[in-house]
Formats: structure tokens, C-alpha cells, sequence
């Protein structure tokens, strides 16, 4: 649990039930967002991970009685969903498939918390490395991957449907020991900004 003002977020497995909530956000997000039915068919895969934020207050969490497990809910959960990101484990390479913050709750660390939560789950199934595309003209994801050690390695012109170019993003080797040394820093001050234990 992360605690920022008088809010705290909680990571969690992605759901079916939660997929309404997250298609809200895609389709307030990206001009070509992903339907329902992608998301449903995408996040049971074996060698996917698709993990959520909620927000609410301390109260809230602990009045709601969510201490059962995740993964047995069937009815939506009350708290708000923020923000979501998935990836995909192809060998031993890890292609994040999307990272997305609500617009209200962005700029307050979740995109750094999310990316920091799939190299959590990620590193102990053996991907050593993490890609992704983005729109070349994307400077808030742009920044958030290069903060995390991602570098451009390449250009998939006009990828997008309306004719925008990706760019193709890799990180170094995860078990590189500068590397694990500067995902353990960039936790720790994570945790130190957002005032978290
Ligand atoms: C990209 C996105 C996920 C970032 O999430 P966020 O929670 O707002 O970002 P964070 O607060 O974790 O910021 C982490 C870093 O990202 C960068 N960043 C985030 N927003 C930025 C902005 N608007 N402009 C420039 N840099 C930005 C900064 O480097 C920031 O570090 P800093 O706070 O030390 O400056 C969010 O803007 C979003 O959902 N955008 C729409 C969806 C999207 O573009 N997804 C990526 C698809 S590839």
C-alpha cells in the first residue's frame, strides 16, 4: 500500500471485473484505445501481467473489507481505478503493452509506481530486459521511460493510425549490477518523495 496526501493507492492483479474501468481510461486517453474484448482476451494470457491502482481514502480501504483475495472477486471493487499498465513476457524480454494514469492523478508518481510494480513482478520470471513503443511526440512518456534507463533503438514510421511514428525503447540488462542498483534507487526515492515506508 502507498500512501500519498490524504489518499493511498493499492496495486493489484487486473481483473475482469475491473476491465470497464480501465477501457474508461483508455478511451479518455489514447485516440486509439483498446476495446474490452482486447483487454479480456489479453490479461488471462500465461505470459502477460496486467496490474491496476486504486485510489481511496485509508477509511475507505479498510471499511470496504478488501482483504480477500484478488484473485477470487467477482464484483467490481468500489474504489476507484487510477491507472493500469500490462506487458508481455516473450523469452526472456518483457514488452510493456501499455501504461496509462487517469487524468486527474497524473504527475503524482503513478506512472513511476506502475513500471516500478512490472519490474517487481517481472525480474524473478527471468526477463532481463524491457521494451516498448511510443509516439515519438509522447514527451510525458518519453520522460517517464527515460528516467527508468529505456533509450530509443529505434523508429517504426508511421505506426499509428494516424500516420505518427513509434519509437522502439529497450532497456539494458536488468541483471546488470548497475542496473539493479539503479532500480533499487530509483524505488527507493520514489518511496522517499511519495512519502512512502
Ligand atoms: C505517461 C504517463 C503514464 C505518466 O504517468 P504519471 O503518473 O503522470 O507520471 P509520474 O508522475 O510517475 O512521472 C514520472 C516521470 O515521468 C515524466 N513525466 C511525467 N509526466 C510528464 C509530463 N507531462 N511532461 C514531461 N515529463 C513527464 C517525468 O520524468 C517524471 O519524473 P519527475 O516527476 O521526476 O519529473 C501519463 O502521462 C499517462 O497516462 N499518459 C497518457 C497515456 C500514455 O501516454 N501512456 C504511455 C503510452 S507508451
Amino acid at each position: 500500500m502507498a500512501t500519498s496526501g490524504p489518499a493511498s493507492y493499492a496495486l493489484a492483479p487486473l481483473m475482469a471485473a475491473d476491465v470497464a474501468e480501465v477501457v474508461a481510461i483508455e478511451r479518455a486517453t489514447f485516440r486509439f484505445p483498446w476495446s474490452a474484448a482486447a483487454f479480456l482476451s489479453d490479461l488471462n494470457l500465461p505470459y502477460a501481467v496486467w496490474r491496476v491502482v486504486r485510489a481511496a481514502p485509508e477509511a475507505a480501504v479498510v471499511d470496504a473489507g478488501h482483504a480477500a483475495p484478488w484473485r477470487h472477486r467477482r464484483q467490481p471493487d468500489p474504489r476507484p481505478l487510477v491507472a493500469y499498465a500490462g506487458l508481455q513476457m516473450i523469452l526472456d524480454e518483457g514488452h510493456i503493452m501499455n501504461v496509462a494514469v487517469h487524468p486527474d492523478y497524473r504527475r503524482r508518481g503513478l506512472g513511476e509506481l506502475l513500471l516500478l510494480d512490472l519490474y517487481r513482478q517481472v525480474r524473478p520470471r527471468g526477463v532481463v530486459r524491457l521494451t516498448l513503443e511510443v509516439r515519438a511526440s509522447n514527451l510525458a512518456a518519453l520522460g517517464l521511460y527515460h528516467k527508468y534507463g529505456f533509450a530509443v533503438e529505434g523508429r517504426r514510421p508511421r505506426y499509428y493510425g494516424d500516420g505518427e511514428d513509434a519509437l522502439i525503447m529497450w532497456t539494458g540488462r536488468l541483471d546488470a549490477p548497475e542496473a539493479q542498483a539503479r532500480w533499487e534507487e530509483l524505488r527507493r526515492s520514489w518511496h522517499k518523495r511519495w512519502s512512502v515506508d
